[in-house]
C-alpha cells in the first residue's frame, strides 16, 4: 500500500488527502506549492490521472480498443504528455489542439478529430499529419472533406457522428445527443448519409461515432445510446458498408462531492462491462472500440489553490473574497456548477457561512455559495475537482493572467505552466 492510500481522503480524490492537518497532493503539501509558486495555482496528481485511466484500461482488457483523451478537458502540454506516454490517443476539436498533441509527443495516427465546424485548413492540416479518423458531423462536411482530401491526393478516414436522441440527464449546455442539439446527424438520416459517404471518392468509411453529453452520472443513457448505435451498425453493414470501429464518445461524470442524489457516476470498468455485453450479444465483439473520455480522466486529479484576500461581512450575506475568479474557474458562473472548497490546513477558527467570490467585476463571479468555512484572510484553500474544464476554459477577463500549473509525481512537483504576465497578454497587440 502506498503511503498516500493510507491517508484520510477527500471524497473523489484518492491522491489528494490530508496528512495530519495539511492537504497534500500525493507526497507534496499544497501550502508549500502555494508559497513557492503563488496563487491561484492549479495542481495535478499524475497518479490520479493514471488511476482514472486504469479503470478504462481494466474495462477494455483483452479487447481491441483505443482510449482517445478528449483534450478539451485540459490541454496543458504536461497533462497531454502523461496520457501520450500511457499510450492514449487524443480526441481533438481544432487545428490548435493537433499542434498541442504533436508538441506533447502524441501519435497523430491515434488522433480523432471531432466538432461541427472544421475548416478546410484544419482538415488539410489533419490529413497531412495522418490522423486516425475524422468524426464527421454533417452531410456537407462529408463533401468538403472529400474535396480537400482529393485535392491532396489522399483519402480521409471517416466515421459519422450519429445522434441517438437519448437524454443524458445532465446540464442542457452539455447535452449533445438530443434532437435539438447542433451535433451529429439524425438517427433516421444516418443510413442515407453513410451511403452518401461511401460514394465519395475522397473518403474511406471506417467507423461510427456517438457522444451524448458530459457529466453523465447514470448508466441508462449509455445503454440506450449503445442499443441505438448497434441497431444502426446492423443496417449500415446490411447496405454493404463495413464498420470497423465503434467510437462511443466520452461523457462519464465525476463525483464533485455535492451529495446530490444520483450524483455519483458509475465506475468506468463497471459501465463498460455492461456496454461490452451488448456489443458481444450483437456479434460485434471483434470490432475495435474507441472512446473519448475527458473529465473522468482529469477532473478529480486537480485542484486550484487560492488565497483568501478578505472576509467581508454583509447584511444578507458574508463574502469570502479569494484570489481565484471566474476567469480561472468558469464552471460555477457558466453552469451553476458545484466545486467543493476546503482549507489547506485544518485549524480551529470560528465557522461562518460565506459566498466564496473572486475579484472580477461581475456578480456572476462566484465560486461557491453558502459554504460553511473556518477561514481568515491570508489562509489558503483548495477548490476541488478542478482538473477538467477549468484551465482549458480560463480567460484573461479583467486582464488577469492565467494561473500557473504544477504536476505532482510522487514527491516531486514539476511546474508545467508559468503564471501568465500582463506582458504575455499584450504580446501581439499594438498601438495605432
Ligand atoms: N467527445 C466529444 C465529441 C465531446 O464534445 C466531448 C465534450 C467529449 C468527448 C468529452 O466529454 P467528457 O468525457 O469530458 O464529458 N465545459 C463543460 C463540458 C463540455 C463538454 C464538451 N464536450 C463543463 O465544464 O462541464
Amino acid at each position: 500500500m502506498s503511503p498516500i492510500s493510507r491517508l484520510p481522503s477527500v471524497p473523489g480524490h484518492p491522491f489528494i488527502a490530508y496528512q495530519g492537518d495539511a492537504l497534500q497532493v500525493e507526497g507534496v503539501p499544497l501550502s508549500r506549492l502555494a508559497q513557492a509558486h503563488g496563487t491561484p495555482l492549479f495542481v495535478y496528481s499524475k497518479a490520479a490521472m493514471l488511476d482514472a485511466l486504469g479503470a478504462y484500461q481494466r474495462g477494455f482488457a483483452g479487447r481491441h480498443a483505443q482510449i482517445c483523451y478528449a483534450m478539451k478537458a485540459n490541454s496543458s502540454l504536461g497533462v497531454l504528455q502523461v496520457f501520450a506516454q500511457a499510450g492514449c490517443g487524443f480526441d481533438i476539436v481544432s487545428g490548435g489542439e493537433l499542434e498541442r498533441v504533436v508538441a506533447a509527443g502524441g501519435d497523430a495516427a491515434k488522433v480523432i478529430f471531432s466538432g461541427v465546424g472544421k475548416s478546410r485548413a484544419e482538415m488539410a492540416q489533419a490529413l497531412s499529419a495522418g490522423i486516425g479518423c475524422f468524426n464527421v458531423e454533417s452531410e456537407t462536411e462529408l463533401d468538403v472533406l472529400s474535396a480537400v482530401a482529393l485535392g491532396m491526393g489522399l483519402t480521409a478516414p471517416v466515421s459519422i457522428r450519429v445522434n441517438p436522441n437519448v437524454d443524458p440527464k445532465t446540464h442542457p449546455y452539455i447535452s449533445t445527443g438530443l434532437k435539438g442539439n447542433k451535433f451529429g446527424v439524425a438517427h433516421e438520416d444516418a443510413l442515407r448519409i453513410y451511403q452518401h459517404a461511401a460514394s465519395l471518392k475522397g473518403l474511406r468509411v471506417i467507423g461510427i461515432d456517438c457522444h451524448i453529453g458530459s457529466q453523465i452520472t447514470t448508466t441508462e443513457p449509455y445503454l440506450d445510446a449503445m442499443d441505438r448505435v448497434l441497431e444502426l451498425i446492423t443496417s449500415i453493414e446490411a447496405a454493404g458498408i463495413p464498420i470497423a470501429h465503434i467510437d462511443f464518445g466520452g461523457g462519464l461524470g465525476i463525483d464533485y462531492g455535492n451529495d446530490e442524489k444520483g450524483a455519483t457516476p458509475p465506475q468506468a470498468d463497471a459501465l463498460w462491462q455492461q456496454l461490452l455485453a451488448k456489443i458481444d450479444a450483437k456479434g460485434f465483439a471483434h470490432k475495435k472500440l474507441m472512446i473519448e473520455p475527458g473529465r473522468s480522466l482529469v477532473g478529480n486529479a486537480g485542484v486550484c489553490v487560492t488565497e483568501v484576500l478578505y472576509l467581508k461581512p454583509g447584511e444578507q450575506k458574508n463574502f469570502c473574497i479569494i484570489d481565484a475568479a471566474m476567469n480561472d474557474l468558469p464552471r460555477p458562473a457558466m453552469y451553476q456548477a458545484f466545486h467543493a472548497i476546503v482549507p489547506l490546513s485544518i485549524t480551529a477558527k470560528p465557522q461562518a457561512t460565506y459566498d466564496v467570490v473572486g475579484p472580477v467585476c461581475e456578480s456572476g463571479d462566484w465560486i461557491g455559495r453558502d459554504r460553511a468555512l473556518n477561514v481568515a484572510a491570508g489562509d489558503f484553500m483548495a477548490v476541488l475537482s478542478a482538473g477538467a474544464y477549468c484551465m482549458s476554459m480560463a480567460s484573461n477577463y479583467n486582464t488577469r493572467g492565467r494561473a500557473a500549473e504544477v504536476l505532482v509525481d510522487g514527491d516531486t512537483a514539476h511546474v508545467i505552466r508559468q503564471r501568465e504576465t500582463a506582458q504575455d497578454q499584450m504580446r501581439g497587440e499594438q498601438l495605432v
